[in-house]
Formats: C-alpha cells, sequence, structure tokens
C-alpha cells in the first residue's frame, strides 16, 4: 500500500472505529495523561542502552507477549470492513500493554500513549518496474529496494517516466503535482503522505519529527529478505552532525536547507527526492557497497531480523527504509508506532502515527501559546537527538567522555 493511501487509510479508521472503544482508548489514554505516571517494570540493560547509543537501535527482545502478538493477528487478518485496525486497541496494546512502555518510560520518559500506529504489510512480491521515490527502478536497486531516509519528509509521488526541463521546471512541477495542486512554494503545499513541504511558514524546518520509533514484529522476520526494515547502523550520530551543520549555515534544517536539494535531477527518473543528504551518504558508502544500475552507490542498511514479539527501538535520525519481501512465504507483518516525548510540547497530544506532530495529521496548522515556537523545538531536538533520552544520559555521557552541552538553536 503507498504511503497516501495507508494515510487516508488510517484517517478514515479513525473516523468510523466504534465509538463506544475510540471513547474509551481515549479515557485511558486522558486519565494516564493527566497523570503521566510512568509505569515500572522491564528496563533496557546496560549494553541494551550502549547498543541503543552505538547503533541507534536496539531490538527488544520478546518485548510483547505471545497473547498480544496473537490477538493483534487476530485483529489485522478479520478487521471489519471499512475499519482500520491501527486504531484497535488489539494493535496499541502492543505498546501500551506490553514491556514498551516500561522500556520506552524509562529509557525516554513520558508520552502519550500511542490511539493509532500504522499497520505495516508487506506482501511477497518481485523486483518492481516502477520508479521509487528516490526516482530509479525499483528492480534496480540494491538491498531489496531500500529508500534509507528519515521520516517526516514530504512525499509527493514522482513522475513513472523520464522527464525533461530544467532543474527549477521539474521542481515547480513536482511540487505542483502533490494533492492541492499548483499553489506555489509555500507550508501549505503537502505531499501524497499528508506531510508539508515545510513544517514553518517561513519554510526554515523541511522536515517533522519525533523522538523514537518502535517497531513491534508480528511474523518471523530471522531470514533476510522478508520485508525487514532496514536501519543504516550508526547514521543517527551522522544525521545530527549534519543538522547542527545546517543550522550553523543559515538556520535552515532539512531539505532544501544548505547540502540537502530536495529533488536529485541525475537519477534515472530526472526527478527523485533525496532521501538522505550526500554527506551523509558518504560516510557510509565504501569500496562494499552496492550501486544502481547508473553506476550510484548506496549506504548498506542492516536488516533488522525478528521474531514474533520482538521490538525494535530507534531515535527519531536513524535512516531506515522498508524492504522488498522478496523471499518471504507470508506477509512481513510490523506494526510502526512514532512516539514523542511528552517534554517537547507537554499540552499538545500525539496520535502514534503522525511524523510531523508540530502540525495537524493533514498538516493543518495548531495553536501554540505565547513563547512556544514548534519549529525551533523541532529544531533543537534533531540537533540534541539524545535530549529527549532521560534514561540515556549516563550512558552518553560516559562514551562522550563528557557532560553534553546542548548544541542551542
Ligand atoms: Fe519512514
Amino acid at each position: 500500500m503507498t504511503s497516501h493511501l495507508l494515510d487516508a487509510y488510517v484517517w478514515e479508521g479513525l473516523l468510523t472505529f466504534r465509538l463506544t472503544d475510540k471513547i474509551s482508548i481515549l479515557k485511558t489514554s486522558i486519565q494516564v495523561l493527566m497523570e503521566h505516571k510512568k509505569v515500572k517494570g522491564r528496563t533496557l540493560t546496560r549494553e541494551e542502552k550502549l547498543s541503543l547509543y552505538r547503533d541507534g537501535y536496539v531490538v527488544v527482545k520478546k518485548a510483547v507477549s505471545d497473547e498480544l502478538v496473537d490477538a493483534a493477528r487476530y485483529r489485522i487478518n478479520n478487521a471489519e470492513k471499512g475499519t482500520y485496525p491501527g486504531a484497535h486497541e488489539d494493535l496499541t496494546n502492543l505498546v501500551n500493554a506490553s514491556d514498551v512502555t516500561p522500556v520506552l518510560h524509562e529509557a525516554m520518559g513520558y508520552f502519550d500513549p500511542p490511539i493509532a500506529c500504522q499497520v505495516g504489510v508487506l506482501r511477497p512480491r518481485k523486483p518492481g518496474e516502477y520508479f521509487n521515490n528516490v526516482g530509479y527502478k525499483d528492480k534496480g536497486m540494491p538491498y531489496f529496494g531500500a529508500e534509507s531516509h528519515m521520516d517526516g519528509l514530504c512525499t509527493i509521488g514522482v513522475p513513472q517516466e523520464v522527464v525533461e526541463g530544467t532543474p527549477e521546471e521539474i521542481y515547480y512541477r513536482y511540487i505542483s503535482s502533490g494533492p492541492k495542486g499548483d499553489i506555489g512554494r509555500s507550508a501549505d503545499v503537502m505531499g501524497h503522505n499528508s506531510v508539508p513541504l515545510f513544517e514553518d511558514p517561513a519554510m526554515t524546518l523541511g522536515m517533522g519529527s519525533f523522538t523514537t520509533f518502535a517497531f513491534v514484529c508480528l511474523n518471523d522476520q530471522t531470514r533476510e529478505g522478508c520485508g525487514q526494515t532496514a536501519l543504516l547502523r550508526g547514521a543517527h550520530h551522522e544525521t545530527e552532525k549534519f543538522f547542527r551543520w545546517q543550522y550553523e549555515v543559515n538556520g535552515h534544517i532539512g531539505p532544501e536547507g544548505p547540502g540537502w536539494p530536495r529533488l536529485d535531477y541525475d537519477c534515472e527518473n530526472h526527478c527523485g527526492l533525496v532521501y538522505l543528504p550526500q554527506m551523509v551518504r558518504d560516510k557510509f558508502i565504501d569500496d562494499t557497497s552496492d550501486s544502481s544500475p547508473d553506476g550510484m552507490k548506496w549506504p548498506r542498511p542492516t536488516q533488522i531480523l525478528m521474531e514474533p514479539g520482538d521490538a525494535c527501538l530507534t531515535l527519531f535520525n536513524m535512516p531506515h527504509s522498508a524492504t522488498r519481501n522478496e523471499f518471504g512465504t507470508e506477509n512481513r507483518t510490523n506494526i510502526i508506532f512514532r512516539i514523542r516525548n511528552k517534554k517537547r510540547q507537554p499540552n499538545h497530544m500525539v496520535s502514534g502515527v503522525s511524523d510531523h506532530p508540530d502540525r495537524g495529521q493533514r498538516g493543518e496548522w495548531l495553536e501554540y501559546e505565547e513563547g512556544n515556537d514548534p519549529w525551533l523545538r523541532s529544531k533543537f531536538a534533531l540537533c540534541n537527538m539524545w535530549d529527549e533520552w532521560e534514561g540515556m544520559q549516563d550512558i552518553v555521557t560516559e562514551m562522550e567522555g563528557q557532560e553534553r552541552v546542548p548544541y542551542e538553536v
């Protein structure tokens, strides 16, 4: 399912989901929210925290009980017609009633209990003929078609034929082909994935952000090539450095900021998204990197091998991608939660599915009280990726040899 269809499906589902169930989930969420009580329970071991620091992710084995896994699988397979299972508590319980909550409460901090999630089902399939979001034929992309990116990036469907024109012409045609049509270049332009072109009216922040991804695995993913989520191990350190450099240059962060053009005009269709800035890519490319047919080398991601009930936690700053389920015999099923530490915006509730929570799900402008600059807070978080990981501070200090001095934005 393409991301924009998924988005429409999520929100249609949220609207049509049984009202009584919605109210009960909301009541529980509001109750916990009012108390901001951290759930005590399982925590990451020192080794797990060290690996989260070093690699940018950690797999928490058996974070979710078999009963919760079975209930979620049942709900997905027996979803009522016209409803989206990702808003059902059988799915949100994968975080709200599992070890994921106490683990994150301790390592990261308090967060809104998710009321929705992304049901990441990938059917087995062969390499495709279509142009992917980075402007290359899927069949020619190495590493099972991985398109490593960070979230919160506006994605308008890329042209499915080779386009011609100057970069300016191609850029303008591209941003005019989104769901709102030709409205000029502004923060009101939306992607088919419902992410705005820029988060802020001044167009200085080109991406949404949150604190952590939690991917809960619901099927056997212990063998590569079965649609696993793939991560660029260790790249969170480089993306944080890159954001600081961007901010240093002119205060702009994300695509269309320094060193990060939005579009790649040299790719196969001449209009692909630059999902990862070249300065970051370069750090992960060497002689062993595989290439697309044009000779372009791509950073090799790590396929995250998991069993049902395992959960992978990553920092937002971690480049990641779904991959092709080429060798699988069943649907790859990962349930994806996007979680933000409550301290970023204590007065705003996040759903657990949005990757741009400083705006509404469909780009609506939200109200912020006097003195609360959401764009600045998010730039700070992108440049200080451990700031929202309250239980990681000792490890960060130990690994970096000194307490971190905040990078001021
Ligand atoms: Fe993503």
